[in-house]
């Protein structure tokens, strides 16, 4: 249901994304679909409302940019970008820290992470309530262009969730995102903070796509999609000595050299929840593949078949 943004409904809001559950709210950018981003299952939830089908890194929305460095590593160029723009428009995009608390799911299993402080006043009394950091992508379902109004999010998502209504989001383009790990910073999406307002913190700016031979390409932090290592076999119904197995539902696949199971019960939620830990878990060289069972085709199924056959392929990773 849509509500207005009273003091009430904020903590609210923050007592259900703490609790796991996703909740609709405005921010300087787009309204955001926010959950928990610590939450691998609640992140899920992301996912399956957004009917995405495929899995991309979300962005992390925290208060202050102390609570930021706590998830990721800010060299100078990430550090300066930060100080100029936060709160505001702009979500950076650094390696995560070896201790950061984020979802993998929430950054599609890379070793990045993409955060954000949020400038609006309603986004940041809900983080506040909320005490941890919010993943949200806007708040529309999959192919769909970003919500501008509460409305908005209810045409596209019904209004089953909560939506936290504040009026028209002021900037109504979403984030610019920059990717920050070491050199030169990289503009993976055009947003809310101009290039020319980058290039004046940061010196000239390249945009992705646009150097494909040059370095852009290649510290890997690009990749938009986590590659396992060991090769990847997929709708497995045995396995050969030596592989692992990643299972979904009861099954009696034997002699796997280890064996993990996205849902033993067959929920989607619960083995889009698991998938990138358990694909990390199993990528190791003892291993001479993975052997992944079928997945049904439908609801969540679609985004995890969609990343399980790009991880099945030799890259590029897209
Ligand atoms: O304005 C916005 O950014 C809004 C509001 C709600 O904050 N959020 C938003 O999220 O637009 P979303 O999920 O629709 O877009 C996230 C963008 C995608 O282009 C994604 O590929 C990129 O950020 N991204 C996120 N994490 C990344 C990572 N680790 N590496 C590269 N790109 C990343
Ligand atoms: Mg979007």
């Amino acid at each position: 249901m849509i509500e207005p943004a009273s003091p009430e409904v904020i903590t609210r809001a923050g007592r259900l994304i703490r609790g796991g559950a996703a909740v609709a709210f405005p921010t300087e950018t787009v309204y955001g679909l926010g959950a928990n981003a610590c939450s691998d299952t609640a992140v899920a939830h992301i996912f399956e409302i957004k009917r995405r089908p495929a899995f991309n890194p979300l962005i992390v929305h925290v208060g202050s940019f102390e609570e930021a460095a706590m998830l990721g590593d800010f060299d100078r160029m990430a550090y300066a970008l930060a100080d100029a723009f936060w709160p505001g428009a702009l979500s950076i995009v650094v390696p995560r820290r070896r201790d950061c608390e984020i979802s993998l799911l929430a950054c599609a299993g890379l070793d990045t992470v993409a955060i954000r402080v949020p400038a609006h006043k309603t986004a940041r009394a809900i983080l506040a309530a909320a005490q941890c950091p919010i993943a949200a992508p806007s708040a529309n379902a999959s192919g769909e262009v970003s919500p501008t109004l509460a409305r908005h999010v209810a045409d596209s998502l019904g209004d089953a969730l909560l939506i936290v209504d504040d009026g028209p989001c002021p900037v109504g383009l979403e984030s610019t995102v920059v990717a920050c790990s070491g050199g030169q910073p990289v503009i993976l999406r055009p947003g809310g903070i101009t290039f020319e307002a980058i290039a004046d913190i940061a010196g000239p700016v390249k945009v992705a796509g646009e150097h494909d031979d040059g370095p852009v390409q290649s510290p890997g932090m690009l990749r938009q999609h986590y590659a396992p290592r060991s090769p990847v076999r997929l709708e497995a119904r045995s396995v050969a000595p030596g592989e692992a197995l990643l299972a979904f539902g009861r099954h009696e696949i034997d002699g796997a050299s280890e064996e993990l199971n996205l849902s033993a019960g067959g929920d989607l939620t619960e083995a889009a929840a698991n998938l990138f830990a358990m694909l990390r878990a199993l990528d190791r060289p003892e291993h001479s593949a993975i052997a992944v069972m079928a997945i049904p085709e439908d609801g969540l199924g679609r985004a995890i078949n969609d990343r399980l056959r790009r991880a099945s392929r030799p890259g590029p990773w897209d």
